[in-house]
């Protein structure tokens, strides 16, 4: 069969602040044939993470910078297969693949290749698999499970509470008995997280009182901070944990954009010292030994309805940017998504 590839590359290194279009080039590629074993996956829908903004700032820091040319990488994939060579995949069938590049047509090995694996339509929205089902779900259970280790009746604080990470993390610590408090933007997104996720309670960083509000929302102080954001928020969060308390660094999207934001004032560590704390950073691929598992404790949340996924889908091939900038302007409420094909399981294709 003969189809002509498109890979997103990255085009211009892009200035402080929103995207542009310019910031991608979509690049009309040839596909090599199948190899045996192999399967090739229209893409439907690609994940949109902090770090593709992250990845796009020399000053932020992140783990992986990218420059003009690179192709660009997304946490997870899921699409139709449209060609296979590996007999247990059939053309027609959707497939989920994770930390994979950006392009019109994917091709895989499955059984060389963690976290492919056929999605079954009727678990949700096939972007799911993607979400609290793929690599932004993990990240929310890697950190709250190896860092953060919530006990029933203890609060948990999580920034970015309305977003992909934070409002898995908020759901699997209230599942086991944690009480669990959230931090987003603006009033509207905070009734959504306490009535949509099943938080506790959940503070507007957007109002005056950040400081005033975290003691009202926590009045026995934060066992576990689930940090996300940096800035501000993280100083405040940090000079109200209890002792024997553990912070979770999963990152720090508010200096992701070459503004500067986040950086200033960093927070007294000698808290961490006080308070016997125990702050951890991890990056979540160094865990894939334990996704498997985390598949299965997740699906069970996901089939029980104890875990709830919402996503904000940015659509149109060429719309990338835009649909980083939704991220980062937090215009998200639950994953962010880019979709680049028509989704047939849904009525407006
Ligand atoms: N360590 C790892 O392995 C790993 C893996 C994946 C992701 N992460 C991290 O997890 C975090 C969440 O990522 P995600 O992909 O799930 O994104 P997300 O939470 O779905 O979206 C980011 C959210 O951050 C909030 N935000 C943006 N700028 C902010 C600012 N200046 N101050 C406070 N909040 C701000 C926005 O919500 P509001 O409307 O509430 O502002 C936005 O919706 C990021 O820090 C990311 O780097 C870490």
């Amino acid at each position: 069969m003969k189809y002509e590839n498109i890979v997103v590359r990255v085009g211009r290194m892009p200035l402080p602040g929103a995207l542009t279009a310019d910031a991608y080039e979509y690049c009309a590629e040839p596909l090599e044939a199948l190899k045996p074993g192999e399967i090739r996956i229209e893409t439907i829908y690609a994940s949109i993470d902090a770090g593709a903004r992250g990845m796009l700032d020399p000053s932020a820091n992140y783990p992986m910078l990218l420059r003009p040319g690179n192709r660009v990488y997304t946490s997870g994939v899921v699409g139709r297969v449209i060609e296979s060579l590996d007999p247990a995949f059939v053309p027609g069938e959707f497939v989920r693949a994770l930390s994979v590049t950006r392009q019109k047509y994917l091709t895989v090995a499955p059984k060389r290749t963690l976290g492919v694996r056929k999605v079954d339509p009727s678990d949700g929205p096939l972007h799911i698999h993607i979400g609290s089902l793929g690599m932004t779900g993990f990240t929310a259970w890697i950190g709250t499970f190896t860092i953060g280790l919530p006990k029933p009746g203890e609060t948990m604080l999580v920034s970015a509470a309305a977003g992909a990470v934070g409002s898995v993390a908020g759901q699997i610590a209230k599942a086991i008995g944690a009480r669990v408090v959230g931090i987003a933007g603006g009033a509207e997104k905070c009734s959504a997280v306490v009535s949509r996720f099943g938080f506790d309670a959940c503070i507007d960083y957007k109002s005056d009182g950040l400081g005033e509000a975290m003691d009202a929302a926590c009045p026995v102080g934060i066992d576990i901070y689930f940090e996300n954001v940096g800035g501000a928020i993280q100083k405040l969060a940090m000079e109200r944990m209890n002792m024997f308390g553990r912070i979770i660094m999963c990152g720090q999207v508010s200096q992701y954009d070459g503004n500067g934001g986040g950086s200033e004032g960093g927070p007294n560590l000698m808290n961490v010292i006080n308070r016997r704390l125990n702050l951890r950073g991890f990056i979540s691929s160094d865990h894939m030994d334990a996704f498997p598992a985390f598949e299965r404790s997740a699906l069970s949340l996901v089939r029980s309805g104890k875990l709830i996924s919402y996503a904000t889908v940015t659509k149109g091939f060429d719309q990338l940017h835009d649909a980083v900038n939704s991220l980062t302007q937090g215009r998200n409420f639950g994953q962010q998504v880019h979709q680049m094909a028509d989704d047939p399981m849904t009525s407006d294709c």
